[in-house]
């Protein structure tokens, strides 16, 4: 590109005698020409017909459909099958899908060997990326990234929910539940999740309510750590389940899927501390000093409302409602965002609740403990790393290849030891 006249090249200018000649944030800002990207694979550089995200507006979309009226009216196998096939099902396309999903929820009995090889203390997000990892080894005709796609996609829809109820049953000591077929999607999972031997367990229609809208909120969110990492991993034509294996360890990350964990050990924090919300936001203001953050605000993208906080939000209020449950750091979480959004130091840096803020505090009255919070993102997010993946591969995309910017030292001369 050409400012006043000189011309720059585009990978050698940060860090280069350029940089030295033109501020780049002149360039970035007033020109609007010039984006500098880090890596090669990361937003500006990946082109996908699958999510609208408008950060300025607070504006979410999936494949042209907004986020509020999927989450009111939508199933999440509808979802799944619109992100995945880019079009809403017809009944018929919608039956022989969940019907295949059904047919695939038992997991074959050796990948419950490599289940019980892992301590019982094993974090549930680890288990679960190394065994949907090892189901390429069960499918090795997925090893050329190419054959049976759709076969492979409904094993990983059917399968992960019973492989991530497995950890949460091990850590209590009791038997793990076998797939009950005649189930919904999500009564199914709940039924893994809750059902003892001993008592009949019948699931509540509120819970597997919020739990559609909570898995439908965090179906897609255009390229994000973990998304761009399947597409990345898929991109060198490694098969399906080990690129969504690797988006499984990208959201494991407390900065990325393990934040709504992370909220609530704050809330519970503040809670224990008195729950004076005032002192919170002012040690949030002075975090430098005090050490204290705030987890659950601000957005990468999101300069407004983070939307699916506002539906979430909104759940929060009902769910806890309907079911009776009366949480305190429910109160806690309003009266931070209150303060928050009142105060000019929160609107000028247009720091606002996320989606992880209320969603750990649903997840928790419905009876999910927090270490499975995690895991809950990954089975709403699969059906979005599904469509990436399988985006990038009718694409034909190359494979990624992530630029650098070498900031080491110039050569050296090598001096042998002694
Ligand atoms: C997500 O939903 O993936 C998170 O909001 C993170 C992101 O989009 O960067």
């Amino acid at each position: 590109f050409i400012v006043d006249g000189k011309s720059y090249s585009f990978p050698t200018l940060e860090g280069s005698e350029h940089e030295k000649a033109v501020d780049i944030s002149v360039l970035r800002d007033q020109t609007g020409y010039v984006t500098l990207d880090r890596g090669y694979k990361n937003t500006g550089a990946t082109q996908s017909a699958i999510t609208f995200l408008d950060g300025e507006e607070g504006i979410l979309r999936y494949r042209g459909y907004s986020i509020e009226e999927l989450a009111a009216k939508a199933s999440f196998l509808e979802v799944s099958y619109l992100l995945i096939y880019g079009e809403l099902p017809t009944q018929e396309q919608y039956d022989s899908f969940a019907t295949a999903i059904r047919r695939h929820t038992l997991v074959n009995e050796d990948m419950r060997k490599i289940f019980d090889g892992f301590p019982v203390s094993a974090h549930p997000m680890c288990v679960l990326g190394s065994l949907v990892n090892a189901m390429a080894a069960f499918y090795p005709d997925s090893y050329d990234g190419s054959n049976n796609t759709d076969l492979h996609i409904t094993r990983l829809m059917a399968k992960l929910p019973t492989i991530a109820t497995w950890s949460y049953k091990r850590s209590l000591g009791h038997p793990t539940n076998y797939p009950k077929n005649e189930l919904d999607y999500i009564p199914n999972f709940l039924n893994m999740m809750f059902a003892l031997p001993v008592e009949d367990y019948k699931v509540d229609p509120v819970v597997a309510e919020a739990l559609n809208v909570l898995l439908i909120l965090h179906a897609d969110h255009e390229q994000n750590c973990s998304t761009s990492t399947v597409r990345l991993v898929g991109s060198s034509q490694a098969n399906i389940y080990s690129s969504i294996a690797a988006g499984i360890n990208a959201l494991w990350g407390p900065l990325h899927g393990g934040a709504n964990q992370e909220v609530i050990e704050m809330l519970e924090e503040i809670k224990a501390g008195g729950g004076d919300v005032a002192k919170y936001i002012d040690m949030a203001k002075n975090a430098k000093t005090t050490g204290f953050r705030l987890f659950g605000f601000g957005h990468r993208v999101y300069k407004n409302f983070d939307p699916r906080a506002k539906i979430i939000k909104k759940a929060a209020d009902d769910v806890l409602n309907k079911l009776g449950v009366n949480d305190p750091v429910l109160e806690i979480a309003k009266g931070l965002e209150e303060a928050a959004l009142n105060d000019p130091y929160f609107v000028q840096r247009k720091l606002y609740p996320n989606v992880d803020f209320y969603s750990g505090i649903i997840y928790r009255a419905l009876g999910i403990p927090t270490n499975m919070f995690t895991v809950l993102f990954a089975i709403g997010r699969l059906p979005g790393w599904i469509a990436q993946w399988k985006e990038m591969r009718e694409q034909k995309e190359p494979i990624g290849r992530p630029r650098q910017i070498y900031t080491g030292a110039t050569l050296r001369e090598f001096v042998a030891i002694g």
